[in-house]
């Protein structure tokens, strides 16, 4: 039952209160002035508004990067909250080659099988994240010095792991991150032992293994005009070989404080217009200062922790919370403003506390990425961003 019609933004509606209101699990004790009353109200939010996977239901999916404890839904509060909120999902880690294919012969397929059986019970459409990529590759993989055997681990890759997952995926980032950012081929094993066709190859062994699976090129930075010319040039050479590429994921690892907007328009104009979908697949905007001001998500750019790099330990200052619920906002209703060309979006976690952002390019900062915090209640970009659907 629900007793209020709440505003659009819970927090604001709230704020005459104290802040043990939480504005997700509904029952609080809550103060104004000298009275304390505990009420509570089941289901208040979610009675008297859509989660994102309704209110952007006609729009794209709406997916989140799931880690194994998510998966196994070993917190039942996170389960409830990610099974409401989310459509779509793509595994942070377990499919990557370092953990599905550790060994020549040895795959280890146990937790994506439970990552398929999950997303079928939750109703939720499986990215599967990633076939061929120069990181998190197996130790036996980075050992090879010889073309003959990158060629057989690519091979069998591909068509052991993708044929396995036909019909029970949604669709694959066939190769992820084959770029620089001046729209070269990146310099990886692949690049060195295969030569550039790798890429179609990829995709082409891809359509054969798993041919009920949409196939992706996924990158950062590929909004940028650079990067996207060689990721526009790369996808049309798949096709100009008669190879089926279905859409391209552009990350959407940003700074809260400056988003590219008018690249990423421009992105998904040049990409639609080459007849595939377009996706946010890793979405999250950082609110803390880069060191050297870069903007990547190339995970091999570290630095060592400085006190001045972690201006926020503590909480989240409210005008850098406006600033990023403002950023957020301004996405969505640039996404919106392309029926029919965006079909995902996908943030690359669910709360603060577990992105990888905490941990990188820096270890052990506090970083306020997504849309709900550390205990997952949703904070003001949540809001700001169900409310670009009506304004
Ligand atoms: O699994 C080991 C565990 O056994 C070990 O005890 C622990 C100790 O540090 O490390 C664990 O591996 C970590 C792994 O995440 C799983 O948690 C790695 O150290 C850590 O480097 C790895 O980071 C992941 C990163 O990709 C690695 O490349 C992040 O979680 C993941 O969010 C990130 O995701 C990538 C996308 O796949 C591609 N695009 C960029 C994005 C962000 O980097």
């Amino acid at each position: 039952m629900s007793i209020f019609k709440i505003s659009t933004d819970c927090n604001n509606y709230f704020s005459f209160v104290r802040k043990d209101y939480d504005c997700m699990t509904n029952a609080r004790k809550w103060t104004a002035g000298k009275i304390a009353v505990t009420l509570t109200i089941p289901l208040l939010v979610n009675v008297a508004q859509p989660t994102l996977k309704e209110t952007f239901k006609n729009d794209f999916l709406i997916g989140a990067a799931l880690n194994t404890r998510q998966i196994e839904e070993k917190d039942t509060g996170a389960a409830r909250l990610i099974a409401s909120q989310f459509n779509a999902v793509t595994p942070e880690n377990i499919m990557k080659a370092e953990v599905i294919h550790p060994g020549w012969d040895t795959y280890r397929f146990d937790l994506a099988d439970e990552l398929v059986a999950y997303a079928r019970k939750n109703n939720m459409k499986v990215n599967a994240h990633n076939l061929i990529w120069h990181s998190q590759l197996p130790a036996f993989v980075r050992r090879m010095k010889d073309a003959d055997s990158v060629r057989s681990y690519f091979v069998n890759h591909i068509n052991t792991v993708a044929a396995r997952y036909d019909g029970s995926v949604y669709s694959w980032d066939v190769v992820n991150e084959a770029l620089n950012e001046d729209g070269t081929m990146r310099n990886s094993i692949f690049l060195q032992k295969l030569g550039e066709d790798y890429v179609v190859d990829a995709f082409r062994l891809a359509q054969k293994a798993t041919p009920h699976s949409k196939l992706y090129y996924n990158d950062y930075n590929i909004e940028q005009p650079k990067k996207r010319a060689g990721a526009i040039a790369l996808i049309k050479k798949i096709q100009a070989a008669g190879v089926r590429i279905d859409g391209v994921g552009i990350q959407g690892h940003w700074r809260a404080a400056h988003v590219p907007m008018a690249d990423i328009e421009e992105s998904i104009r040049a990409f639609s217009a080459l007849g595939i979908e377009v996706m946010f697949t890793e979405l999250d905007l950082s609110v803390l200062p880069n060191p050297g001001d870069r903007t990547t998500a190339d995970v091999g750019q570290t630095a060592g922790y400085q006190a001045s790099l972690n201006p926020y330990p503590d909480g989240l200052p409210d005008s850098v919370a406006n600033m990023q619920a403002a950023a957020y906002a301004d996405l969505f209703r640039l996404f919106l403003k392309y029926p029919g060309k965006v079909s995902r979006v996908t943030f690359w976690g669910v709360g603060d506390g577990g992105s990888w952002l905490n941990d990188w390019p820096i270890r052990g900062r506090t970083n306020y990425p997504l849309l709900f915090d550390r205990q997952l209640r949703p904070k003001k970009a949540y809001f700001s961003v169900l409310a670009a659907k009506s304004h």
